[in-house]
């Protein structure tokens, strides 16, 4: 296992994910609520630095809103600036997309210090 110390619970602000780095490797915390996410500063789409993208919402049109737009998930979808793909904060998951995602890596917290696991590779539930 390596363990990289991201910093305090504190030091993590919703809509400000805090970058470390292991090698090449360049990995961006984002805090939801009490829950962190980490994933790599790659988009799956042309490698673009997605990370550094908009943390926004996204617009559904759904029958239970009679078809009309609504913009919903605020803070929860991660734009990416090259191409505007749009990702789940919570999942990786690309929105209205055909299966990519994120590389996401796991997130621990002990005594309120935030730490990423950069050997292990997670997929989320
Ligand atoms: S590189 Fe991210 S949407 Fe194209």
């Amino acid at each position: 296992m390596n363990r990289i110390l991201v910093g305090s619970v504190d030091d993590i602000q919703e809509g400000h994910p805090v970058f470390v780095r292991s090698g090449v490797l360049e990995i961006a915390v984002f805090r939801l609520g009490d829950e962190f996410r980490a994933y790599r500063n790659r988009c799956p789409h042309q490698q673009g630095p997605v990370c550094n993208g908009t943390i926004t919402g996204t617009q559904v049109a759904t029958a239970s809103s009679g078809w009309v737009p609504e913009w919903v998930r605020e803070g929860r979808v991660l734009l990416c600036r090259w191409h505007a793909m749009e990702f789940d904060l919570e999942t990786g998951e690309r929105i209205r997309g055909r299966g990519e995602r994120l590389r996401s890596f796991p997130v621990s917290v002990t005594d309120d210090q935030v730490f990423v696991d950069v050997a292990s590779r997670s997929r989320l539930k």
